[in-house]
């Protein structure tokens, strides 16, 4: 597919300093449709907004899927981008779920790196920045019957980022959620499919009116076994190894996620992926032997949890404080992202 590119004529004025998470998008953005069959008119233009019939299906049935993936700029000015073909390859997986059909991933890529570098003036270069890179697809049918869609919109646009919590890197407490719940298995809770988002939001909201600023969720059918957090996997240090929820099916499988392990592993640490019940976790936390939670996303990166609260009841974990291991993961992860550190799994493409 041949892939057009127009430029602005207005280059929009770049915000002076990082901007909240995800307010803020570059100049141009990546537009492809699908009809009558086959993926077309793939082409690099001005952001701009889209205009569609109020009956346009996503608007009513959801059918939509969504990436996020980071590129980074170091004071060198080289243009790095981490794992990508893992996001296009997860997106492929999440259209199959909800009937929207394959993309050519490679294809894509090469368009997205013709965005990146044609908005490249935009990536910051500030430590803990990053260029953030959301592709989505949505089904753009204009009627109301219920079935797949023939026609759908892919897009990908780009937001120059700094840490996805207001409050930065401090440790963030935790609301266990006992009972609304986020997927189950043979749902789409571990395929990023919109709608698991908007599943999500009224707990964020009860998480919020106790002081929490993430919502620890619980498996489906019994309530007891920790499955992710907010936007995140979860991870549990206890003893001398890393415990983390399996991927049974309704867990997402965080590229962060993927890459932490590997990391730990290659340190030498052992990690579990196993069934976690949250009793386990709060006795743990009691004996003392649990010493460090942490969030993985490629949003968050990682983020330290200080507390959860369950039932009213709320527990510190590590005196509040970013942990040792913790920290050490979010360095090496963020140095090998940005070129600090040396690339030792081959993670990184650099695209200038
Ligand atoms: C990401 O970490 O990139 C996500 O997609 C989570 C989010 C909804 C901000």
């Amino acid at each position: 597919m041949k892939l057009t590119v127009q430029k602005t004529a207005n280059p929009k004025v770049k915000p002076a300093g990082v901007p909240k998470f995800g307010t803020v998008f570059t100049d141009h953005m990546f537009v492809m449709e699908y009809g009558g069959g086959e993926w077309k008119n793939a082409r690099i233009q001005p952001y701009a907004p889209f205009t569609l019939d109020p009956s346009t299906s996503v608007f009513h049935y959801g059918q939509a899927v969504f990436e996020g993936a980071k590129a980074f700029k170091n004071k060198n000015g080289e243009i790095r981008i981490f794992r990508i073909e893992q996001n296009f390859a997860r997106m492929n997986e999440s259209c199959a779920r909800v009937c929207i059909p394959a993309f050519d991933p490679s294809f894509v890529e090469s368009a997205l790196k013709e965005l990146v570098l044609l908005d490249g003036d935009w990536i910051p270069t500030d430590e803990g920045t990053a260029l953030y890179i959301r592709p989505a697809v949505v089904a753009s049918d204009a009627a109301l019957g219920v079935h797949t869609a023939r026609n759908y919109i892919f897009f990908i646009i780009l937001s120059p980022v700094g840490a996805y919590y207001e409050n930065g890197l401090a440790p963030v407490k935790l609301y266990v959620e006992t009972e609304y719940v986020r997927a189950s298995r043979g749902g789409t809770g571990h395929h990023k499919v919109a709608g698991n988002y908007a599943a999500s939001l009224k707990s964020g909201e009860r998480a919020a009116r106790c002081g929490c600023d993430q919502v620890m969720w619980l498996d489906a059918r019994e309530h007891k076994y920790v499955e992710e957090v907010g936007s995140m996997n979860i991870f549990f240090r206890v003893g001398d190894r890393v415990i983390t929820p399996e991927l049974g099916g309704s867990i997402l499988p965080g590229i962060t996620r993927k890459s932490v392990i590997e990391l730990l592993k290659s340190r030498g640490i052992r990690v579990d992926e196993r069934p976690v019940a949250v009793d386990e976790v709060v006795a743990a936390i009691g004996d003392g032997s649990l010493t460090e939670i942490f969030g993985t996303g490629t949003a968050a990166v990682i983020s330290p949890v200080g507390a959860i609260m369950l039932n009213g009841r709320e527990l510190t974990v590590n005196g509040g404080e970013f942990g040792e291991l913790s920290a050490s993961v979010f360095d090496e992860l963020t140095g090998i992202q940005t070129g600090r550190l040396p690339d030792r799994f081959g993670w990184v493409k650099r695209w200038r």
